[in-house]
């Protein structure tokens, strides 16, 4: 008897780095999926991918196995449509899709999304020292995500942990909103970037600023979405570009992706911690700037919202 989960990856509209010190993010589920196989183990100790399973290698499936099942040993396997180290949200799909296995494997097939949003942001917070829950509740939940630090309509849950609260919301994004990715092929270290951030904010008051105004640029954001003003919701996009680049969040690579399509989006920036990974473009001419980002030697996708979050089955 197999188990299955599968999750959806993330991009961050608003609002990366921010989120991590309690100021609100905006974030939306897209249709590349991780899906997690588990079947009993045909040996007698657990593995991934055939392997014995290793913190070193397999970190957040072996939080989630310790921390979160007990039982004879399992035989996880996966396969993934989400480019990893993308700021794409990979890691988060990984351990929400192994949470929705393990659910299945227990025999719930309609767990509390709840429950496993909160399991998802435990494993990454332990496992990368640091860690909002924006990408572990979009994975589990789907469809937008705003990340505030008060509760207000259209609430889920608020997930507390290191001495910050972060109250999840459901948000609307407009669906003929076309969002196109560009991967630049390099990894971004999620954990280096939120350090890096970290250094910003502590060198001067100044960093702590950028901070701020980031919070206010996505409260602006919330509003154009709501009024599905694109031409404002691209400048605000803008802004937030630069006041990451300020912070040290962004590099020579994705900047070269930004000045690349910027005449042909209504704004454009990086997604998730930066350093490498992806930008975002929000435009009217979604082909032609798919076409230039693979021109500059970039992975294009076109980014589909995900309704449904985290999956599970149980088959044979
Ligand atoms: O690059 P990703 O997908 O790991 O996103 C990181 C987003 C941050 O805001 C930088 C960190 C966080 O935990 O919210």
């Amino acid at each position: 008897m197999v188990s299955v989960g599968s999750a959806p990856a993330k991009v961050i509209l608003f609002g990366e780095h921010a989120v991590v010190y309690g100021k609100p993010a905006i974030a939306m589920a897209v249709d590349m999926r991780f899906e997690v196989t588990i079947k009993p183990s045909p040996r007698n100790i657990t593995l991934v991918e055939g392997h014995p399973i290793k913190e070193r290698y397999h970190a957040y499936v072996k939080y989630v196995h310790d921390h979160f099942y007990s039982g004879p040993p399992l035989d996880y396997s996966s396969k993934s449509g989400i480019p990893s180290a993308s700021g794409l949200g990979s890691s988060a799909a990984l351990t929400i899709a192994t949470l929705g296995a393990l659910k299945a494997h227990h025999g719930e097939l309609e767990p509390s999304i709840e429950e496993i949003a909160r399991m998802g942001h435990e494993t990454e917070y332990e496992v990368q020292g640091i860690a909002s829950p924006t990408d572990t509740t979009t994975s589990a939940h789907g469809g937008g995500i705003y990340v505030a630090n008060e509760q207000s309509s259209d609430h889920l849950w608020s997930i507390s942990r290191g001495g910050k609260t972060w109250h999840l919301h459901k948000i609307d994004i407009p669906e003929d909103m076309h969002i196109v990715v560009g991967y630049s092929g390099e990894s971004s270290k999620t954990r280096l970037q939120v350090k890096k951030v970290s250094k910003a904010t502590k060198r001067s008051k100044f960093g702590m600023e950028m901070i701020d105004e980031i919070g206010d640029v996505v409260e602006e954001a919330r509003g154009a979405l709501k009024k599905k003003d694109v031409v404002r919701l691209g400048e605000l996009m803008n802004k937030n570009q630069k006041l990451l680049t300020i912070l040290g969040a962004s590099n020579d690579k994705l900047q070269a992706l930004i000045d690349a399509v910027s005449d042909h989006s209504y704004g454009v920036k990086l997604t998730g911690a930066g350093g490498g990974g992806s930008v975002i473009a929000i435009t009217d001419k979604p082909e032609l700037v798919r076409n230039l980002f693979e021109k500059r030697g970039a992975k294009a996708y076109m980014a589909k919202p995900a309704s449904v979050g985290v999956k599970v089955n149980k088959g044979v």
